[in-house]
Formats: structure tokens, C-alpha cells, sequence
């Protein structure tokens, strides 16, 4: 893929003239006749993310002639800022961009690696046993972050931005600050003990006299500032070679971290192909391991393409029983096979094939939910020759970014990074600290997702982009650990199954099942009748808080339709 064929970016100073010629107020509801929810629509590009001000930014390069990927690496690097308990440089992620032009639709994976002195039982006892505070909330707990290189590569080989110009808002949003919103507040009273734990954490959330800040107060970041400006001003490299590495580095021999110079030296962003399936005439792409996503979403997709979802309707029990049938079988699957490629055999085309969901498939009873205990992980091997944030961005001349990136936990393991301004993740308890034992999600590892020095941990994140008849058709993801791959699928059938337009497949109440626990999750919003028919086929309902944040996109038509999730009470979306 090459860099996008635009209009030239029009450069700084011409981004308000840009915008008054393009008024926000152009960005407006859809009026769909007979429907409760509407999407936000567009005629020439869209945005939607997590933050209003995020969205913000990236919607002015986008009204300024920048490319889709101009504007996801300006969000990427603002919701650092605005959002600094998940989206954040101090993590990892996967960026999905489609080009209608070239037809390609490639995949950058940014995600940490394990740090050259990981070894494989660092985080059980001397007994053997798994001890997750260590990989949760210790410096050991992080992997080398990722976000830094991988949106400065997403930049270099598809934007028209310079680093600088991309990095321009975030700077100037941690330098004069924000209001703060009530889920900001809210984040930092519910973390509490974990964020006043490291003097360098407390500096960063709190006044000097130790109180929290309140909701319509302004949040400033000044190292977070002088950290953006020293990457603008030096480039990528400066995170993994300069001043943040020597403060990353110190924070780690301060206390007993394993990040080394050497180990940021040598962190390199990779492209990869996403995984690839086709569900019910549409080209369905989305992140190949060390994401499990894509690998699941086809996996899933192919088990219930035989069945009339449509018919059956949304949220009726036969639906809702299939889909918790399919996501077992996945998530026994995901426990078994999965980790990166670059150390273990995936059987990729196995799990993705056809032949294989037939044979999945012809385990599901109608009447009956296959008790968890029942499923084993199956053997694809026949079918094989030989808290985290997503945005959604498309532009006007084919291009779509699809974006997850992650530090794990809401606010990741809790330490900022003194004197940088950044938490650090604790993406090391995707890891299987020992297989068998579940992480903090629940989702079981195995050996193939076992520590190994530089590996990728294995990761849910499903940035996702859907192609009909050749053009970029519906952008989506979400955040919500094991929840992340059943959330994105979701929207998708919502969109495809049961025609919802975009604000409404995202609205829409959501379940969940991953094999182990052998329960059902379900959100708010189902019919209780349609509860006790599961029930009585077997399932176990847990009544669960929302899942997921799936900002997502639908273009047709000509026109962009944004859906800024609900259960995020800062998301939104923008078109132009
Ligand atoms: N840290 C959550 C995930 O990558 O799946």
C-alpha cells in the first residue's frame, strides 16, 4: 500500500479557515424514519472515538485535507492525553487500515514485547503457584510498550503529517490542560488505593496537597508535554533511545523492573495480514495474532453463518443460544492454540476454515447448552494444509483506520513513569503465568501463550474493518478484555444479521460467553422471558455491568454514519 493519494495537508494555520469553511454544525444526526437511534452522518469522512476532544482533533485534520490515518495517529496520541487511564503511550495495540484504492488492507502490530530477561515462571512462587499481584501490578508487570513506534510507523508509510504536526494537539492538550469530565473523576475516586500507592502516579492525578481534582477542574500534564514535545522534536526513536528511555530505564532499576536500554532499542512495530473470512457476502477483516480477535470473529462468523440469524431476530433465545455456543467453542479454542506467531504454530487456517466450523458446528444442540465442562478445545489441525480504547476514522477517499490500543487495566499497573509524565501497562498478565491459570479476564493460556523473552502476549483486541462489494463498509472494535472479540462481533451481526443502523448496532444490550466460567453474561435489556428460555435450555445468566466501547462507523451510499457508544459517557462521533 502507498501513501494515500489527498488533497496536500493544508498545514496549521489553514486548519481554521478549513474549518469554518466545513462548520462542526455540518456533522449531524441521521433522520432514519422509524428508528429510535441515530447515527451522527457525513458526506465526506468520520470520525469516532472515546473523547470528545479527541475526536475533535482528529476531525480537523480530516477538515483540513488530511488522510484517515493523519487523523487516527492525531487521536491516538490525544486520547493519550485526554484518556490517560487506557489509551495511552505507555501500551501497545493494533491498527488496521484499508485502502479501497490499492485494495489492501494491512495490519500494524504495535503490541509490547516481553522484556529479554522474562522468563517463563517469573510470576508463580516457589511453590509453582501464579501470583498475579506480580504480573498485575508490579514494574515486572510491564512489557516494552509499543504505541509510540507504531503509530509513528502507521504515519510514515500511509499519512501526509509530519510526527509533529500529529503530535501538535496532544501537546497542546497536556500542556494548557482539560476540563475535567465526570468519568474522569469517577476513574480516579474508583482506582483509589492503586493510584496513590507511587509517589510518581499520585503527582499525576492529584493536587499537591493530595486531593482529586473535580469534574469541571483543568487537568494539566506537564511532563506528559515535555515528553510528546521531546518525540516531536527528535522523532519515535527518542522514546526508545532518549531522555524517556533513560527515565523508563530508571524507573525500572529503581524497582526491580527487567526493561532494559536494549530491550527499548530493539522494539520494532510489525505489518502484518489481518486474519480474513467472508460472512454472508462480506469481506470480513481483522487482527491476526498476537490477537486472538480476527481469528475468533471468523472462527464464529462461520459457525453461524449456516443458521437465519435474521429470521430468528435479535435477542431471541434461539440467537442468543447459538452465539453462546459459538463463543464457547472459540474461547476453548483461544485457551489452546493461540500466541504469537513469531515463537508458536497457530493452526490459523484450520481455525478460520469452513470444514472446520461445520464440524464445530454439528456439536451445537438447539435445545440444549453444551455444559463448558463438555467442550474441549476441538483439533483444527485437519483443516490445515501444511481497559483499552478504540477509534474508528474514515476519510473521504477510501481510506479506514481501525485502531485498539491498550495499557491493560484501567491505568494499566498503576505506575507512571516518574518525570515522563505516562503509566505503565501490565500487559505481562496476558501472558499464561502458568497454563491453566486464568487471568485477570478469566481467559484461560495455555503453552503456545507462554513468557518467552521478546514474545507478544496474547491479546483480544479485534480492530476490525468489514468490506462490501470492494469498499470499506463498517470500521469497528472495541475495548473490554475477553469481551473485546464477542463485542465486535456483535456489532457486526447487528449490522448484518439484523440490518440496525450503526448508532443502534452499538446500542444494542449485549452477551457474552467464553467457555470458562460456563456462564452467560448478559447486559441489561433483554427480556426476561427470553432469560428463563436460555435458562431452561442450561445456560447459567450472570447479570453483568455494560461490555464493550465500540466506536464504530457505517459508510453507504455516499454517506458516513458514526456510532459513538453509550456505555462511554465521553465517546462521540463526527462527521464532515
Ligand atoms: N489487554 C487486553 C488484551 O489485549 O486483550
Amino acid at each position: 500500500m502507498r501513501p494515500h493519494a489527498l488533497v496536500p495537508f493544508l498545514g496549521a494555520g489553514l486548519v481554521v479557515a478549513a474549518l469554518l469553511a466545513t462548520p462542526l454544525a455540518q456533522a449531524q444526526s441521521a433522520i432514519l424514519e422509524g428508528e429510535r437511534f441515530h447515527p451522527e452522518v457525513g458526506t465526506r469522512g468520520m470520525v469516532a472515538t472515546s473523547h470528545f476532544l479527541a475526536t475533535e482533533v482528529a476531525h480537523e485534520v480530516l477538515a483540513a485535507g488530511g488522510n484517515a490515518v493523519d487523523a487516527a495517529v492525531t487521536a491516538g496520541f490525544a486520547l493519550a492525553v485526554t484518556q490517560p487511564r487506557s489509551g495511552n503511550i505507555g501500551g501497545g495495540g493494533f491498527m488496521l487500515i484499508s485502502d479501497e484504492d490499492s485494495g489492501e488492507v494491512i495490519a500494524i502490530d504495535y503490541r509490547e514485547t516481553a522484556p529479554a530477561a522474562a522468563t517463563e515462571t517469573m510470576f508463580q512462587d516457589e511453590q509453582g503457584n501464579a501470583v498475579s499481584e506480580w504480573s498485575r501490578f508490579t514494574h515486572r508487570a510491564a512489557g516494552v510498550p509499543g504505541t509510540v513506534a507504531g503509530l509513528a510507523l502507521a504515519l510514515e508509510e500511509y499519512g501526509t503529517l509530519t510526527l509533529a504536526e500529529a503530535l501538535a494537539p496532544a501537546i497542546r492538550l497536556a500542556e494548557e490542560g482539560f476540563e475535567i469530565p465526570p468519568r474522569f473523576a469517577e476513574g480516579v475516586a474508583q482506582a483509589g488505593d492503586r493510584l496513590t500507592r507511587w509517589e510518581s502516579t499520585r503527582a499525576m492525578f492529584f493536587k499537591e496537597d493530595g486531593s482529586p481534582y473535580e469534574v469541571g477542574e483543568t487537568f494539566r500534564q506537564p511532563d506528559l508535554a515535555a515528553t510528546l514535545t521531546r518525540i516531536a522534536e527528535q522523532g519515535a526513536r527518542e522514546f526508545y533511545e532518549g531522555e524517556t528511555a533513560e527515565l523508563i530505564v530508571a524507573e525500572m532499576e529503581r524497582h526491580d523492573g527487567l526493561i532494559t536500554r536494549e530491550d527499548l532499542a530493539g522494539y520494532r512495530p510489525d505489518i502484518r495480514e489481518p486474519s480474513h473470512g467472508n460472512y454472508r457476502g462480506h469481506d470480513v477483516y481483522a487482527m491476526s495474532p498476537p490477537s486472538s480477535g480476527g481469528v475468533h470473529i471468523v472462527q464464529m462468523l462461520n459457525i453461524l453463518e449456516a443458521y437465519d440469524i435474521a429470521g430468528m431476530g435479535f435477542g431471541a433465545a434461539d440467537t442468543m443460544h447459538l452465539m453462546a455456543e459459538a463463543m464457547k467453542r472459540a474461547y476453548a479454542d483461544r485457551s489452546e492454540y493461540l500466541g504469537d506467531t513469531d515463537f508458536v504454530e497457530v493452526p490459523l487456517e484450520g481455525l478460520t476454515s469452513e470444514g472446520y466450523a461445520d464440524e464445530l458446528r454439528a456439536g451445537i444442540a438447539l435445545d440444549r447448552a453444551t455444559p463448558s465442562a463438555e467442550i474441549a478445545p476441538g483439533n483444527p489441525l485437519p483443516y490445515e494444509s501444511s481497559e483499552t480504547t478504540h477509534f474508528s476514522i474514515a476519510d473521504g477517499d477510501g481510506l479506514a483506520v481501525s485502531n485498539t490500543y491498550t495499557i491493560n487495566f484501567s491505568y494499566g499497573s498503576g505506575i507512571a513513569v516518574a518525570g515522563a509524565g505516562f503509566l505503565l501497562n501490565n500487559e505481562m498478565d496476558d501472558f499464561s503465568a502458568k497454563p491453566g491459570v486464568p487471568n485477570a479476564y478469566g481467559l484461560i493460556g495455555g503453552e503456545a501463550n507462554k513468557i518467552e523473552p521478546g514474545k507478544r502476549m496474547l491479546s483480544s483486541m479485534t480492530p476490525t474493518i468489514v468490506k462490501r462489494d470492494g469498499r470499506n463498509f463498517l470500521i469497528t472494535g472495541s475495548p473490554g478484555g475477553s469481551r473485546i472479540i464477542t463485542t465486535t462481533l456483535q456489532v457486526l451481526m447487528n449490522v448484518i444479521d439484523h440490518g440496525m443502523n450503526i448508532q443502534s448496532a452499538v446500542s444494542a444490550p449485549r452477551l457474552h460467553h467464553q467457555w470458562l466460567p460456563d456462564e452467560l453474561r448478559i447486559e441489561a435489556g433483554f427480556s426476561p422471558d427470553t432469560l428463563a428460555l436460555l435458562e431452561a435450555r442450561g445456560h447459567t445468566i450472570s447479570q453483568e455491568a455494560a461490555m464493550g466501547a465500540a466506536q464504530s462507523i457505517v459508510i453507504e451510499d455516499g454517506r458516513f454514519h458514526g456510532g459513538a457508544d453509550p456505555r462511554r459517557s465521553t465517546s462521540s462521533a463526527m462527521g464532515l
